[in-house]
C-alpha cells in the first residue's frame, strides 16, 4: 500500500488495496495510522457491496445506527443512505420533508455531534454521483485551532456549545419527531476546543447541530458560532473532493468537518452509502 497526499493540510489517497476482501493485520494497521495522520483517506475504484463496506468498517470500531429508521438501508441497518433518491428509486423532491432532510449536509458539520459520545469517523461509498455540484469539502480543525488569534483562543477557552439534533431539523422546517424518537436524541454540550490523545487541540464545530453557547445569550452565541465557522472554513484549510463512482472516503470526525456543495436536488441523482464508526470517549477539553 502507498499513500499520496491530496492536499498540503489534509487527506491522502490510499493506493494498492482492495476493500472487497478481508484485510491482514499489517494492512489494517497501515490504514489506521494513515487515518490518524491525514484525517481523510480516499480509496478509488472500490466496487464494494454494503456487506463488504460493513465488514471493512468494523476494523475501526463499533458501528452506529442512525436514530431514525427513515434513512437506514432496509436490509443492512448499519448502512445510512445519504441520498436524494429513496429505496424505491424515486427522487425525493425538495419540497417534501424527506427531500429537505437530505440537504442538512449542505451545512458544515461533524457527524453525530448531537451524541454524548460522538462518532469517531465515517466511511462513505459513492454509488451515483452528480456532474454539477455535490463535491464534499473537508476542513482541518487542528490547523484552524492552532492558527486562531490569541484573543479568540482566550475568548472561547472553557466554552461549551449545545448540540441538538432537533435544532438541525428545525433549520429545515422538518416536522417534529415523535416523543419516543425525540427522547433518543436529548441535547448535549461539548467544548468548542477539543483535546486529543496526542496532546493536540482542535476546534470542535458542527454548525448544523450547534444551537447555542452555554452561558451566552442566544444571539451572542450564534454570532460567535458564525465567527468561528467563517474562520474555520477558509479556503486554505479545505480539501475539496470531486466524486467518481466507487470512490470510498474515510474521515476522522474528531478533528475534521465537512459539507456537501449544493446541487440540483430535484433532477440529479446522488446516492452514497455511509457507515459510521462509534466514538469511544467524550469530547475532552
Ligand atoms: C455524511 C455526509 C457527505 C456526502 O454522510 O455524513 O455529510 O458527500 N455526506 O454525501
Ligand atoms: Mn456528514
Amino acid at each position: 500500500m502507498k499513500l499520496k497526499k491530496l492536499h498540503p493540510l489534509i487527506g491522502a489517497e490510499v493506493i494498492g488495496v482492495d476493500l472487497r476482501h478481508p484485510l491482514g493485520d499489517q494492512s489494517v494497521k497501515f490504514i489506521r495510522r494513515a487515518w490518524k495522520d491525514y484525517g481523510v483517506l480516499l480509496f478509488r475504484n472500490q466496487a464494494i457491496s454494503d456487506g463488504e463496506q460493513v465488514s471493512f468498517s468494523r476494523y475501526f470500531g463499533k458501528l452506529e445506527l442512525f436514530p431514525q429508521s427513515q434513512n437506514r438501508a432496509i436490509k443492512i441497518p448499519e448502512i445510512f443512505r445519504v441520498s436524494n433518491v429513496d429505496e424505491d428509486d424515486q427522487i425525493r423532491p425538495i419540497d417534501t420533508p424527506e427531500g429537505r432532510y437530505s440537504t442538512l449536509i449542505w451545512v458544515w458539520h461533524t457527524d453525530s455531534s448531537y451524541r454524548a459520545i460522538p462518532s469517531k469517523g465515517a466511511i462513505l461509498h459513492a454509488i451515483e454521483v452528480v456532474k454539477q455540484g455535490g463535491d464534499t469539502l473537508f476542513a482541518n480543525m487542528r490547523v484552524a485551532y492552532n492558527e486562531l488569534s490569541m484573543e479568540l483562543k482566550q475568548r472561547i477557552k472553557g466554552l461549551k456549545a449545545r448540540h441538538n439534533f432537533l435544532y438541525s431539523r428545525s433549520l429545515q422546517n422538518l416536522p417534529p419527531l415523535s416523543e419516543e424518537e425525540a427522547a433518543m436524541v436529548p441535547a448535549v454540550y461539548h467544548p468548542l476546543v477539543r483535546k486529543h490523545s496526542d496532546g493536540g487541540r482542535s476546534l470542535y464545530l458542527s454548525q448544523t447541530y450547534m444551537e447555542s453557547i452555554l452561558g451566552l445569550e442566544f444571539d451572542q452565541g450564534q454570532k460567535l458560532i458564525q465567527e468561528l465557522m467563517q474562520w474555520a472554513t477558509q479556503e486554505r484549510f479545505i480539501y475539496r473532493h470531486k466524486w467518481k463512482p466507487n470512490d470510498v472516503l474515510m474521515w476522522d470526525n474528531r478533528w475534521t468537518i465537512h459539507v456537501v456543495e449544493p446541487f440540483d436536488h430535484s433532477s440529479l441523482r446522488r446516492i452514497m452509502h455511509r457507515t459510521t464508526i462509534a466514538g469511544t470517549e467524550e469530547v475532552l477539553e
